[in-house]
């Protein structure tokens, strides 16, 4: 089966409230556009999020939903930032804008989803993106803490995505070819020692 199959199948499956599964699949055709390769990403990513959550007793659906729509900004940027030339720090700039974009284009509809994908990039030193102090003061600690635990699966899932597929250089440290990959995680993430380890085993097992 593939990926695109195996993907539409999930949405079918897990029968999202409040249309979620509606706007995934919406966000999926226009990301077919002009925007394949961060479609193929996101597709990746929801993948290694929802076996990551999966296997640490997480909550798989909403782990999976969020690493589905995670770069949903970047559509709303050209796409030639994504074509894979070696952008420079002008067209970088343009690039950080995704994470907040997709946190506005989603937070009246989907707000657990689009609290993700503002957080993403914002969950290690020199991270951009929505900021905890940003979030509505009406969250419980319970869902401020379950944000957190599956923002941070997909910021380490889009990482070992982005190390392992992508050819655009965007000047976060994913785009240095090297064999330590692991070392690169725990350095950006120093406080994730177990779930680096999961979703490195999960990237091994999936063969995405
Ligand atoms: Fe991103
Ligand atoms: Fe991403």
């Amino acid at each position: 089966m593939n990926t695109d199959t195996k993907i539409l199948r999930k949405i079918n499956n897990y029968q999202p409230r409040g249309g979620l599964g509606h706007t995934a699949k919406l966000i999926l055709s226009l990301s077919a556009v002009n925007h394949l390769q961060v479609k193929k990403h996101m597709e990746r990513v929801a993948l290694l999020s929802e076996q990551t959550a999966k296997r640490q007793k997480k909550d798989d659906k909403a782990a999976f939903f969020s690493g589905l729509l995670h770069d949903v900004g970047k559509i709303l940027l050209p796409y030639k930032l994504f074509d894979g030339h070696n952008i420079n720090p002008e067209e970088y700039s343009e690039v950080k804008r995704h994470a907040i974009a997709a946190y506005m284009a989603m937070e009246d509809k989907h707000l657990f989803t689009a609290l993700c994908a503002g957080l993403h990039h914002n969950l290690y030193n020199k991270g951009y993106g929505l900021k905890t102090n940003d979030f509505p003061a009406s969250l419980s600690p319970a869902t401020i803490k379950k944000v957190l635990d599956i923002a941070m699966i997909i910021s380490i899932c889009d990482f070992v995505d982005a190390f392992t597929h992508r050819d655009t250089k965007i000047l976060d440290g994913s785009d240095k070819k090297s064999p330590k990959l692991r070392k690169m995680l725990q350095e950006k993430y120093p406080n994730e020692f177990q779930t680096i380890e999961t979703v490195l085993q999960v990237n091994k097992d999936l063969c995405l």
